[in-house]
């Protein structure tokens, strides 16, 4: 099981270096780049009719959500985003996921259905999906999950006559172990098949960026042939120097940031903010991820730490490699987001570059 206060400490910290990458934004450092094979690639799937739902992994902070925004920003008017975020929500029971699956309004039905017809109206998302205030005690009342989805696909099938509804739901594992009369992660991935596959009524997007739990996905019976799987992976070297040039970085200073954190983006933002101490910022940044991962390894009772260690041997001749079997030592691995895993490649790696350097460090001892 994920341990989950470790992962959210973790993504805590990753966040609040998100939040400072967006106040950088206002002094001039370039926001979104590239992504053009990602945008098209979506683009082609909505705009044929919803079929499949289209899972979108890939390490963290490879600038998945960042993606799915602006997929939601650019989209044409004919259609209409729902984009729903998990992360950092407790969702404990029914009420808690209803909260953050809608976007509750003083205004009536009509009105709503009224506004996403609009034909005036430029681009529509929204953060949650909105409907009357009103159908807030008709939901509660019955408190089981399947009102919930029958009750979104009359209205979801409403506002298809108008324009096509594209759900993106962000960070799904956070509900994987919730209980509703059952697991409700299944009871959504059935409404997401029958939104897709069996209605065409609107397109599905899910996000996580949790290895082991697409891994579990991509393996279900459930959703063969009802899925499709989209990578969104760090940028390439070539994209990560070409954003590092276009923010001014000399060819020394691209060798050097390359060196420590290869193409993940969010690395990136920071390298560029600290751009006037380049070096010392990316010794610092190692020095800080080689001690969260030890700190992870000796938590663990000496034979585990010797087989953790073991396994990550292997990293020091392969950046990637293919595995048989998923042993304890290495889903320990993944669920600590040292190592990401591709179930489309039936491979595993680092979850960035800094990460294959910490661990070369520590096998070296
Ligand atoms: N295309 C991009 N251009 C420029 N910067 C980007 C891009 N994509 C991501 N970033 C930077 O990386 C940060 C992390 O991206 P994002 O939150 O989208 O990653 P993620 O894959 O959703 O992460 P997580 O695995 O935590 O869900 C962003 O806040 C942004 O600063
Ligand atoms: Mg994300």
């Amino acid at each position: 099981m994920l341990d989950y206060n470790r992962f959210l400490g973790k993504k805590r910290k990753l966040d609040e270096v998100k939040v400072m990458t967006k106040r950088r934004a206002s002094r001039g450092v370039m926001m979104f780049f590239n992504r053009e094979k990602e945008i098209e690639e979506i683009k082609r799937i909505v705009s044929t009719e919803p079929n499949l739902i289209t899972f979108v992994y890939g390490p963290i902070n490879s600038g998945k959500t960042e993606l799915m925004q602006r997929i939601a920003n650019e989209l044409p008017r004919n259609y209409v985003t729902f984009y729903i975020n998990f992360r950092g929500k407790f969702i404990r029971d029914y009420n808690d996921f209803i909260r953050v699956l809608f976007k509750f309004e003083k205004n009536g039905k009509k009105k709503i259905l009224g506004e996403i017809a609009k034909e005036s109206a430029r681009i529509l998302r929204y953060k949650g999906i909105p409907v009357p205030m009103s159908i807030l005690d008709l939901i509660s009342e019955r408190k089981t999950g399947e009102d919930v989805f029958e009750f979104l696909e009359g209205y979801l099938e409403e506002i298809s006559k108008r324009r096509t509804p594209v759900i993106i739901v962000d960070e799904l594992q956070v509900i994987k172990e919730l209980k509703i009369d059952g697991l409700l992660i299944y009871r959504l991935f059935n409404f997401f098949v029958r939104l897709t596959k069996e209605l065409h009524l609107a397109h599905v997007f899910a996000v996580t960026s949790d290895s082991l739990f697409i891994e579990k996905i991509y393996s279900s019976a459930m959703l063969h042939g009802r899925a499709r799987y989209m990578l969104v992976d760090d940028f390439s070297l070539e994209t990560a120097e070409a954003f590092l040039r276009k923010n001014g970085f000399k060819s020394e200073e691209i060798k050097l940031t390359l060196d420590f954190f290869g193409g993940k983006p969010v690395y990136l933002v920071e390298a560029i903010k600290n751009k006037h101490r380049l070096r010392e910022f990316c010794e610092e940044m190692l020095v800080l991820r080689r001690r969260q991962i030890k700190d992870m390894i000796y938590e663990e009772c000496e034979e585990m730490q010797r087989k953790i260690k073991n396994f990550l041997e292997v990293f020091k001749e392969k950046d990637e490699i293919k595995y048989e079997k998923l042993t304890k030592e290495i889903k320990w691995c993944i669920e600590k987001n040292i190592i990401f895993l591709n179930p489309a490649k039936e491979s595993i790696k680092p979850q960035s570059k800094l990460d294959l350097i910490a661990i070369k460090e520590i096998i070296r001892g």
